[in-house]
Order: C-alpha cells, then structure tokens, then sequence
C-alpha cells in the first residue's frame, strides 16, 4: 500500500465509551485514523472542526441524538459527501425510514458483525472518495475556464484600441483637405466601416461578459426612444447610401419615454439597422417606426432583403446562429442579435423577428414605458 497516502480518518460517536471501543478495536484492522465523540454535540463540533471521512453514528443518545446529528451533516457545507453509518440496537421499520430520511447511507445493527463492518465501511470509503475527486476535477475544469475566459476578454480588450486608431485614422484620411482618388477614397470608407463593425463587435463582446458574470450594470435614465433612433440613423446614414440602401423613418410625434441605458439601447437599434442595411438588395429601402403600442414602447426595423425562414425566427437571438445565406451581403457572426435579446431583456422587453410580405424581415422590440415622474 502507498505509504504516502493519507490515511482516511473516521468519527465514532456513541455515548458508550465501551461501544466506541469495540468499533474501533474493529476497525484498526484497517489503516484508518480514528477520533471519537461522547453525544451529538461533541460530534457536531468535532466535524465542524475537521471533516472527517466518514461518520459512524448511534442513533440512541441523550441531547442531539443519531438522526438530528445525521441531518446536520446533510445540511452542513462539507467539502464533498461524509458517509454516515447509524448504528442501531433498534431495527424497527419506522427507524430505518428516519434514518434514511436524515440522509444516512447505511445502517448496522449494533453490536456490529466484525466482517460486515469493516466491509461497509471500506464500500462508503470508496464512495468518498470518488466524490472527493469529481469534486477536485470540478474545480479543476473550473479555474481553466476561468482562466480562458479572462484570457479572451484581456485580448479583446486589447484589440480595441488598434481598431479605434484604424477607425479613426481612416477618418481623417478622408478629410476634405486630401486629394484622393475615388478607388482610394472607397477602401478608406471599406476600412473605416469595417473597423468600425469590428470594434462594435469587440464592445458587445464585453458587455455579454459582463452580463454572464453578473456584473452589468445598467445606467438607467429616462430616454426618448425617438431620439436614440435618430442619433442611431445619423451615424448609419453614410453606411447605408454606400449600399444604395434607403433610410427611412416613421416616429411617434411625441417623445416615447423609456427607462433604460442610452448607449445600450442605441448599440440595439444599430445592430438591427446594420443587418437590414446588411441583408438588403441595393436599391431597397429599411424603415425604422418608433410608437407606443398596447401600452408598452415599440420599434420595429423592416427591410426588403430575404427575410428570415420561419423555423429560424428564435434561432437567430442565439449566440453564433445565422442563416446560411447564398449573398450574404456581409461577414456573418452571429453575435449582433444575441446581444439585442440580452440588452432588451434586461430592460424588462421583448425582441422578435417576423415575417413580412411579399419580402424582408421586421424585427420588433417592445420595451416598458417609463413611468411619469
Ligand atoms: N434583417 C435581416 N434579414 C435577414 N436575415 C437576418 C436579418 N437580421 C439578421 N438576420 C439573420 O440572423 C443572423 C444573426 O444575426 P446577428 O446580427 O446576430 O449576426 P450577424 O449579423 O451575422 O453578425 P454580427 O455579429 O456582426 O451582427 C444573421 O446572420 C442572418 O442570418
Ligand atoms: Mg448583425
């Protein structure tokens, strides 16, 4: 046997300090570690001290007796299962239904048959022991991911600011005060727009992470959602004319009031209108409606493109699901949509994707008004 391995170490807990020694004279047959207790009391303080390997328990005690004691152990937070053995004078049904309901694994009728003893306890050993390594494995597998994650989250953060300097690099190589021919002046804009998916992209990354982790915290304000549609078609106008791609707008004439996060929200109106700008033939026209509807706040983004097949209207709000398309008019990743349904929910709304006809998609979000203050 390995010398090195440590030695499995088991509480005995009678009031009897002959019983305790019987068991235990049985016992050191086997390389075990021994410690006792004389009531439930001194066992509970014994296993909140150390924890042993397992627990052989009688359940006929003065103070806290077998079956509580079994409970607390059940309840308490242990570093993996602690087998406990009642053993019992008694063997009544009724006993054995307690003991099983307090969550003991085995009973043994006292005084203990020698071979029996040993031989269920080793069994419960083997348990334990097994427990204890899932439980290792557990933690192991845990600290990896961990370990990953924050890896990619690191890179992705470091990629942002290369990206924002290509981003704005090509900006102002594009100023009025350069002379640039028109093939030049078309890969800059390619340049910029692509840096610019790239570093949005890079943002929603974060912002799911944060999200996963429980550690988003949204900046809630009262936002006029008519006013983050129209700072959001701003910034996509130059975008969708390069496209040859129509931008319309149809806007409540009063201001729709939501409670939610500005910059979140304008990220989710971006995302929809860059894929209907994205799917759209050139020459088609997205529109983008903003309106209260059955009391809740509503925008929908419709466009002419293929549209999306019924069976993968819920699909897309998934994580990296996109619809394989023969002229895709762009890169497809996935992420876009899935950071739409995290941003709307929790803003306590809702995000779906319908059909139109003869042809597009319309994508809805409905959103809570904010309440009149
Ligand atoms: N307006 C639309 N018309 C047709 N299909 C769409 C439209 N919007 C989304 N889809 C489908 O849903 C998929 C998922 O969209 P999503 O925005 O999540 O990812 P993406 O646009 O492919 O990439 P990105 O992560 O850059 O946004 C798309 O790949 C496409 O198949
Ligand atoms: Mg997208």
């Amino acid at each position: 046997m390995g010398g090195a391995k440590p030695r499995d170490t088991l509480l005995i807990v009678d009031d009897d300090a002959t019983a305790r020694q019987v068991a235990q004279a049985i016992l050191s047959a086997d390389n075990y570690e021994f410690r006792q207790a004389s009531g439930g009391e001194a066992a509970l303080a014994s296993i909140a001290e150390r924890e042993p390997d397992l627990v052989l328990l009688d359940v006929m005690m003065p103070g806290i007796d077998g079956f509580e004691v079994c409970h607390r152990i059940r309840t308490a937070q242990t570093r993996a299962y602690v087998p406990v053995v009642l053993l019992t004078a008694l063997d009544s049904a009724s006993d054995l239904a307690r003991g099983l309901n307090a969550g003991a694994d085995d009973f043994i009728s006292k005084p203990a048959p020698r071979t029996e003893l040993r031989a269920r306890v080793r069994s419960l050993l083997r348990i334990r022991r097994q427990h204890l390594e899932l439980v290792e494995q557990r933690s192991r597998l845990e600290a990896f991911y961990k370990q990953r994650e924050s890896l990619v989250r690191m890179v992705v953060h470091d990629i942002r600011s290369p990206v924002t300097a290509c981003q704005l690099i090509a900006s102002s190589l594009l100023g009025p005060e350069h002379k640039l021919s028109a093939l030049v002046r078309q890969d800059l804009e390619t340049l910029r727009e692509e840096a610019r998916r790239v570093g949005r992209l890079l943002e929603e990354m974060l912002v799911m992470a944060r999200q996963e982790e429980g550690k988003l915290s949204l900046s809630f304000e009262r936002v006029d959602l008519r006013e983050v549609v129209t700072e959001t078609l701003a910034a996509l106008r130059h975008a969708a004319g390069a496209r040859g791609v129509k931008l319309e707008s149809e806007l409540a004439a009063s201001p729709v009031w939501v409670g939610g996060d500005p910059a979140l929200l304008r990220r989710v109106v971006d995302n929809l209108l860059t894929n209907a700008i994205k799917f759209s033939p050139h020459g088609k026209t997205v529109q983008v409606t903003v309106g209260v509807h059955r009391d809740k706040a509503m925008l929908e983004v419709l466009d002419e493109g293929p549209g999306v097949p019924e069976e993968a209207r819920s699909r897309i709000f998934e994580q990296y699901e996109i619809v394989k398309m023969r002229e895709a008019g762009g890169l497809q990743t996935g992420l876009g949509l899935a950071f739409c349904r995290m941003v709307v929910e929790a803003h306590g709304g809702q995000i779906s994707c319908l059909g139109r006809r003869p042809v597009g998609s319309r994508f809805r979000v409905t959103l809570p008004l904010a309440t009149q203050d």
